[in-house]
């Protein structure tokens, strides 16, 4: 083969290569594209998922090159039968490794700035925050309202529209929580005795969840909050209802509630079944205790309050002393009074 014909041969073979490598790496592309993710509900992971739809093309082209390179090379390249020889023996191509130098030089520089700027705008402080604050804790969730006036709730309920401005901390010394939902698209550790922000302005009114993202114990798949975001009108009676004297009724619903938002139900069942690791809630109320220290009372008000938030003090006869003792800190007082007006309709 003479020089001529040889160089319009690796033209040609260039050409056919270039083809293949952007037909698939459009097919890839949109096939990445394509991958269902959960749906956007704040402004965001509008921003976030650009930049990981660009990192996905960037993704789906490399993998085009890489593939269709290797596999024709395989096949168009292979030894055919009668081949004894040796291929063509080429020793370096400066143009060519100035190329793979800087190019993806230039990539992977780009991509630092671009996710940069994009992690400044995702953080970035807005006007018109709302305050909340979050405690995590083995293993759940609580949010107060500071600016609201509501207190300790267990799930979170959030006006559309409104940036918020999450301030995260953890009740645990030893291990790490994560605070995420997966619509809003950003997250955030919870780290022993390291306050830590974060900032969602909510733009979709739905239903989402409260995952924690970070391994985190026995308890971590239930360490889930339920997270509302409602219109203007919605988020100012569920405030209202917050702050409202409740009903015994209501309170019992509430406490129902707490009963497996709590975790107490991992502990406490009220069926009465025996073999639970805590005594069962069921006929608690008013029967006789027997104390492991010998002593003996009556379960009234005053001594489930008292179970709850200083539960180490006196131990049921029976039962092993594995309560935790953080409830002081977990639940309000009307959540207590809750749990306790629970107790008193199981009968
Ligand atoms: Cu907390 Cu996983």
């Amino acid at each position: 083969m003479d020089q001529g014909t040889q160089r319009r041969s690796y033209r040609r073979h260039f050409i056919i290569v270039s083809i293949l490598v952007a037909i698939v790496a459009i097919i890839s592309i949109v096939g990445l594209w394509a991958v269902p993710t959960f749906p956007i509900a704040s402004t965001q992971a509008i921003t976030v998922d650009w930049l990981f739809d660009l990192h996905l093309a960037v993704i789906g082209f490399l993998f085009a090159l890489v593939m269709v390179f290797m596999l024709y090379i395989l096949f168009v390249f292979r030894r055919r039968p009668g081949e004894e020889g040796d291929g063509d023996h080429f020793e370096g191509n400066t143009r060519l490794e100035i190329i793979w130098t800087v190019v993806p030089l230039i990539v992977v520089l780009s991509f630092g700035v671009i996710g940069a700027v994009t992690l400044r705008d995702v953080t970035a402080a807005q006007a018109n925050e709302m305050t909340v604050n979050v405690t995590a804790f083995s293993f759940g969730w609580q949010f107060d309202y500071p600016e609201q006036g509501v207190e300790k709730a267990t799930a979170l309920k959030l006006p559309v529209g409104r940036p918020v401005h999450f301030k995260l901390k953890s009740l645990d010394q030893d291990v790490i929580h994560s605070f995420y939902v997966a619509e809003f698209r950003v997250k955030q550790d919870l780290v022993p005795g390291v306050p830590t922000e974060l900032r969602v302005t909510p733009n979709v009114e739905g239903a989402y969840r409260v995952r924690c993202n970070e391994l985190c114990g026995t308890g971590h798949t239930n360490m889930l909050a339920d997270v509302a975001v409602v219109n203007q009108a919605d988020f100012d009676a569920w405030v209202a209802e917050q702050k409202a004297a409740v009903s015994p009724e209501r309170l019992a619903a509430m406490g129902q509630e707490l009963h497996a938002s709590q975790g107490c139900i991992a502990c406490h069942n009220v069926t009465g079944e025996p073999g639970g690791v805590g005594p069962t809630w069921k006929g608690l109320y008013g029967s006789e205790r027997q104390f492991t220290d010998g002593t003996s009372g009556v379960a009234d008000d005053a001594y489930l309050r008292s179970s709850i938030l200083a539960s180490q003090e006196r131990i049921v006869a029976g039962f092993a002393p594995v309560m935790p003792q953080n409830y002081a800190d977990v639940l309000s007082d009307q959540q207590v009074a809750a749990l306790i007006e629970y107790i008193k309709t199981l009968k």
